[in-house]
């Protein structure tokens, strides 16, 4: 998974792609590089490290040419090299590919082709589309590549210029994103639409089996097997991809600090007066009445937010609902039954394992609902229906706003659902929309004040390992709380649920080791009030998330971190805050690149 930008025109090349590809570091910055033609000669500059590394080798040895295609790498074959960073180059260095995705036969191709001859310069996947392009390259660098493409078995989206067409950008995709960028007498190609915000709003989606040629006037598109065809072109809004930092040091604090506004938005699109309502559902209430099962399915903090939504579904529609990680659910053969409903999570909209099982459950002719806050990504338009989060761009790598939107979401439609069921009567339904409006206000509230967490940080930010302990609806909040500390502090933490620590991970505890309690008010205070004194009882250092007012909770904790009191159901909106800021807090003490968190992407597009 990476990101790839591409651009034809009459500007300099070298600066269309570098804003690009900052503009989609989010998808990768493990090493990052730009080949482009100037007077007919194709050259590159290429770098292990983040794309700030090559701006600086790009000012003091600029290149010239208004063709180019520019890469911005996540590794998966081949280590974190200069070699390995992109573009890759046939044997001659004619031709320059960029890609993202994984090409899963390319061991078998790369031994053909040494066979024939190639030699290879990096130990990539990508190297071998280079190669076999020239190997059926015979005069005409869109029948070159369209025959390689058709070799390829895996994900790609590829960008291909030669200085012996030094006129064009041809361009695929199979199961990899990529869009093209409209201008005039100018175009563009990229993985994602803010790369090319700056330039254009009009885009072309391409879809899988897709190849597009730019030209600088004009943009062909063809199906795999060479036949043109007519694409529609769409206009995006700028304000939903404003991706501005502002005043805050990392797009992680900002979009924590976003969150209220996130909850007002959703309750603004989705609310009105005390109804419900989804503008691209596309399931009718009949269809919906007669479902027997929900399978909710997603990755990481996506995940977590769908092990959230079980408690909805179940308790509010009472529909049986399982709940699986996308890379699994799709290699166990599940059981799929037309009285079943898919629901797929997703924050980008983007993520290939998500994806995968979505067209598994789509081959079986199960309705797959998205809920899913890239409105034009490819979940979003596969699916027979959507959710829009409406966060608006999350650029931070670690997941915040969209994770409490996702569980906002997910309560709606739960209680729709359960509307439709009749399992929710009128009052009852009244009774739990009405909490649901002072969400901003409570959010607010917390983050008024976050100097206690940020004592916390100080006092944690060098331990080896974190405990997050929660049950039934703030389970997942443990998982979430531990997930978002390692990935941006690289700090070990496990997410546990409380009645299940005794029957073994207790033995983890010591007098060193901060084991942070999810126990909002709820109808298992008392039990999970009991799992914290065995901890406390093992001298482990309790912070405990508690409701405002709780003073129980003192007896058994060495810190309290208060939220707003909220009902059981919600609480996992509010829970989860604190500890976002504290992962952010810890992070930053150690001065790590929270944003940029190491070996990692904003979106996984590979499976
Ligand atoms: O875009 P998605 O919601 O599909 O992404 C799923 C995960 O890759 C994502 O949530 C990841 O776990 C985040 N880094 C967590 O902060």
């Amino acid at each position: 998974m990476c990101g790839i930008v591409g651009y034809i025109g009459d500007k300099l090349a070298d600066s269309v792609l570098i804003v690009g590809l900052e503009r989609l570091e989010y998808r990768g910055y493990d090493s990052a590089g730009v080949a482009v033609i100037e007077e007919g000669e194709l050259i590159y500059r290429k770098k292990k490290g983040k794309i700030k590394i090559l701006r600086e080798i790009l000012e003091k040895n600029p290149v010239g040419g208004n063709i180019g295609i520019g890469h911005t790498r996540w590794a998966t074959h081949g280590e974190v090299s200069d070699e390995n960073a992109h573009p890759h180059f046939d044997c001659n260095k004619k031709i320059a590919v960029v890609h993202n995705g994984i090409i899963e036969n390319y061991i078998e191709l790369k031994e053909e082709l040494i066979k024939k001859g190639h030699i290879f310069s990096s130990t990539t996947d990508t190297e071998v589309i280079a190669h076999l392009i020239e190997e059926n390259f015979n005069g005409d660098l869109f029948e070159a590549t369209r025959k390689t493409v058709k070799l390829l078995k895996g994900a790609f989206a590829i960008c291909v210029i030669s200085e012996k067409e030094p006129d064009k950008i041809v361009v695929a995709r199979f199961g990899s994103p990529l869009i093209v960028g409209i201008g005039k007498d100018e175009n563009f190609v990229a993985s994602d639409v803010p790369a090319l915000l700056p330039h254009t709003k009009s885009f072309v989606y391409l879809k899988d089996s897709e190849m597009a040629v730019l030209y600088k006037d004009k943009v062909l598109f063809f199906d795999f097997d060479g036949n043109k065809i007519e694409k529609k072109i769409e206009r995006a809004s700028v304000e939903i991809y404003d991706v501005d930092k502002g005043d805050y040091p990392y797009y992680m604090l900002k979009e924590i600090y976003e969150q209220p506004e996130v909850a007002e938005r959703i309750l603004n699109d989705k609310l009105k007066g005390d109804e419900i309502f989804f503008e691209n559902l596309n399931l009718s209430k009949s269809f919906l009445s007669k479902v027997k099962r929900v399978i909710i399915h997603a990755c990481g903090t996506s995940f977590h937010a769908g092990l959230v939504g079980r408690f909805f579904l179940e308790k509010f529609a009472r529909v049986y609902t399982e709940v699986d990680i996308s890379s699994e659910f799709r290699y166990r053969n599940p059981l799929l039954e037309g009285d079943t409903l898919m629901i797929a999570i997703s924050q980008s909209g983007e993520t290939a394992d998500t994806i995968a099982g979505l067209r598994e459950a789509k081959s079986k002719f199960i309705k797959v609902l998205s809920i899913v806050n890239q409105e034009k990504s490819t979940i979003a338009r596969e699916s027979d229906g959507i959710i829009p989060i409406k966060a608006g761009p999350e650029i931070g790598v670690a997941s915040t706003k969209a994770y409490t939107g996702e569980i906002l979401c997910l309560y709606l439609f739960s209680l729709y659902l359960g509307r439709i069921n009749y399992v929710v009567g009128e009052e009852e339904f009244k009774r739990y929309l009405k909490p649901l409006r002072d969400i901003p206000m409570k959010i607010r509230k917390i983050l008024s004040d976050t100097s206690f967490i940020e004592e916390l940080s100080d006092k944690y930010h060098k331990s080896k390992d974190f405990i997050f302990l929660g049950r039934g609806i703030n389970y997942p909040t443990a998982l979430e709380g531990a997930l978002k500390l390692k990935e941006i502090s690289y700090i070990h933490a496990t997410g546990y649920p409380a009645g299940e620590f005794k029957h073994g991970p207790i033995a983890l505890i010591n007098p060193n080791m901060p084991c942070v309690c999810i126990s909002p008010k709820s109808e298992i205070y008392d039990k999970m009030f009991s799992n914290i004194k065995e901890v406390a009882a093992r001298k482990g250092i309790i912070i405990s998330v508690a409701t405002e007012g709780d003073e129980k909770i003192k007896e058994v904790s060495k810190h309290v971190i208060y939220i707003p009191d909220i009902i059981e159901e919600l609480s996992p909106v509010l829970s989860i805050i604190p500890l976002q800021l504290l992962s952010y807090f810890i992070a930053t003490k150690l001065g790590l690149d929270v944003d940029k968190p190491r070996n990692l992407a904003k979106s996984v597009t590979v499976e």
